[in-house]
This record gives C-alpha cells, sequence and structure tokens, in this order.
C-alpha cells in the first residue's frame, strides 16, 4: 500500500503548527483525510479521561463535551480547528481517524469514549432512537431477523444519507469498528455527492425538490413519518442531499421510477471509494455531501462484526439552508 501524500498547507493543517496528531490525505481517496492520533496522546487522553466512565458521559451530556476539550488540550487546542474546518469543506468534509494502540473489543467502552471526543470538539451527537443513548452499539452476525438491511450481511446496503426519517438535523455521521471475526468483504463504501456523474441530472430534475415522504421501521423506535425533498442545497447554493432507498415511500408512478432511477445512477458510479475499516478506527463525515454504505461480505458461521454510530449536528458552523433543528 502506498503512503498518503501530504497535505498541502493551510492556516489550520499546516503539519508543523499540529500537536498530538498527524493530518494527510488517505490512501483511498484525495477528499478523505487520516487524522491518526499516536499512542502517547491515546494514552494520555485515556488516564485525563479515566474518571468519566461511559455510564456518566451517558448520564450527563456536558461530560461529552469535557472529554472533548480533555483531547483538545493535549493537541495544544490545535484538533479543535482542524475539525471543524475540514467537516464543513467541501473538497474534503472527511476523516478516516485511527487512534493508535486502541483496537481490541476489550478496550470498546474506551473507543467510544475517544470517539465521543473528537465528535465533541464541532458537534453534538443526537439521541440515537435505537439504543436509547446518544450512539449506538451493534453487531452484525451471520443470522439476522431484523427488519433492514442495516445487519444483513450478504447484502449491499446502498449509498445512503443518514437521519432521512428523523426531525433533527444530521449533519455528521461517525462510523467505528469496535469489533470484527471472520470477515471478508463488508468494506464501507463512499461517493462524495461532487464526484458523482450523474449529480447535475438528478439535482436539476423537477422531482430534485418535491417533498417526499420519509418513513422508518419499527426496529427504528420512530413512529412519526417526516416530510423533505432528496435534495436541498446548503448556505452556498450548492446541492445536497438527503436520501435512504428503504424508507423514502414515494406516492406515485412518477415518483417511484424517478427513485428507482436515481438508485440505478448511485449505484453504478464508478466514483465510490471503498474503505477497509480497521478496528478501532472510525470514518467521520459530512452527511450532506457524502453518501455512505456497505459492500456484501463473505458468509461466515462465525462471522461477527460490532459497529458504533453516532450522529449529529455542527454546533460551529451553518450548513443548510433550512435547517430541521427546532
Ligand atoms: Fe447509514
Amino acid at each position: 500500500m502506498s503512503q498518503p501524500s501530504p497535505l498541502p498547507t493551510s492556516d489550520t493543517t499546516r503539519s508543523d503548527t499540529l500537536k498530538g496528531f498527524h493530518l494527510a490525505r488517505s490512501v483511498e481517496s484525495d477528499r478523505l483525510l487520516q487524522l491518526t492520533f499516536p499512542r502517547e496522546t491515546v494514552e494520555a487522553f485515556l488516564d485525563a479521561a479515566a474518571e468519566w466512565p461511559m455510564q456518566a458521559l451517558e448520564y450527563k451530556s456536558f461530560l461529552r463535551f469535557r472529554v472533548a476539550k480533555t483531547l483538545d488540550d493535549l493537541c495544544g487546542n490545535t484538533l479543535q480547528p482542524v475539525l471543524i474546518n475540514t467537516m464543513v469543506d467541501r473538497n474534503t468534509g472527511g476523516f478516516m481517524v485511527t487512534p493508535e494502540g486502541l483496537d481490541d473489543v476489550e478496550q470498546a467502552d474506551d473507543m467510544v469514549k475517544f470517539a465521543t471526543a473528537v465528535a465533541h470538539l464541532m458537534g453534538r451527537s443526537n439521541f440515537d432512537a435505537m439504543s436509547g443513548q446518544y450512539y449506538a452499539r451493534f453487531v452484525v452476525q451471520n443470522v439476522d431477523t431484523s427488519d433492514s438491511y442495516l445487519r444483513q450481511p450478504h447484502r449491499v446496503m446502498e449509498l445512503h444519507n443518514d437521519g432521512t426519517f428523523v426531525e433533527q438535523d444530521t449533519d455528521y455521521v461517525l462510523m467505528m469498528k469496535i469489533d470484527e471475526q471472520n470477515m471478508q468483504g463488508g468494506n464501507t463504501l463512499l461517493l462524495h455527492l461532487d464526484d458523482w456523474e450523474e449529480l447535475d441530472t438528478f439535482s436539476r430534475h423537477p422531482l430534485a425538490h418535491r417533498q417526499m415522504r420519509w418513513t422508518a421501521p419499527p426496529s427504528k423506535n420512530i413512529a412519526q413519518d417526516v416530510f423533505h425533498p432528496v435534495f436541498d442545497v446548503d448556505t452556498e447554493g450548492r446541492p445536497i442531499m438527503s436520501y435512504i432507498d428503504q424508507f423514502v415511500q414515494p406516492k406515485d408512478f412518477e415518483e417511484g421510477n424517478w427513485l428507482a432511477d436515481m438508485s440505478d445512477a448511485l449505484e453504478g458510479s464508478q466514483q465510490k471509494v471503498a474503505l477497509a475499516v480497521p478496528t478501532g478506527s472510525f470514518v467521520l463525515i459530512n452527511n450532506h455531501f457524502w453518501l455512505h454504505s456497505r459492500d456484501r461480505f463473505t458468509p461466515h458461521p462465525n462471522l461477527r462484526r460490532e459497529l458504533m454510530r453516532q450522529r449529529g449536528y455542527f454546533t460551529h458552523a451553518k450548513t443548510l439552508r433550512n435547517p430541521r433543528q427546532v
């Protein structure tokens, strides 16, 4: 595997001014930054945050921001501007984050704590109705009885945005790998909207901005439908998306066939980025202009993958013309 190329220098990413972490372009995509925390930083963070077990972060929301500050202080306060600025930078808007030394499922609580600190330097993670917490851990196994493709190993999960059927703004998505056994395939797939060959065709179509109905299956614990179009524009007038194939409810023949065409155009894109996320690492993306999905796995009787997700809103930037947040 080749080494990632260095970043061009800018005010917040000049490598000689960063402390406690390394930043580079990822091997897989120029748009995705690789943010690596060396073992010293990770250990210093876990020592400093040892007084707050995960239960404390679950019970007291403000402690999520305290662990965020603890991490940023260890990085000489050079981390927060990188996160804030990159997440809203249309040209990038995403990271692979690797805390070195956090790579065993026995360290799962520490993994969640570390991810919480990173997320709360630029946002606040929303309540996740599936878990009843601000994050959700879930397991993918060989046999599944759930009502969506989330946990089904042998299927491609199609490209989508998160938060399509909730009223809350979902500006970012964080997806962490906590454990992986007997897994072949199942890469994370990403598509940046500006790389999608058919963006103009679909974002300029008359149906692009029509209100559509979105419903969640029972496991998501969301009773109410929400209404919004597939496409919106950000504060700069650029197209953004809020779309998921399984939960949109077209009202007629015209909408149904337009959505089916769009699904084919997304899945057929040659611009998808495939990522093998190592255990303990996580992907952090802007949910408005990055779509995500998961490639299929090879069946195995002892297959096990555990993931953790957080979705939330930006606390330092307004990126939507019509925020859903109230
Ligand atoms: Fe998702």
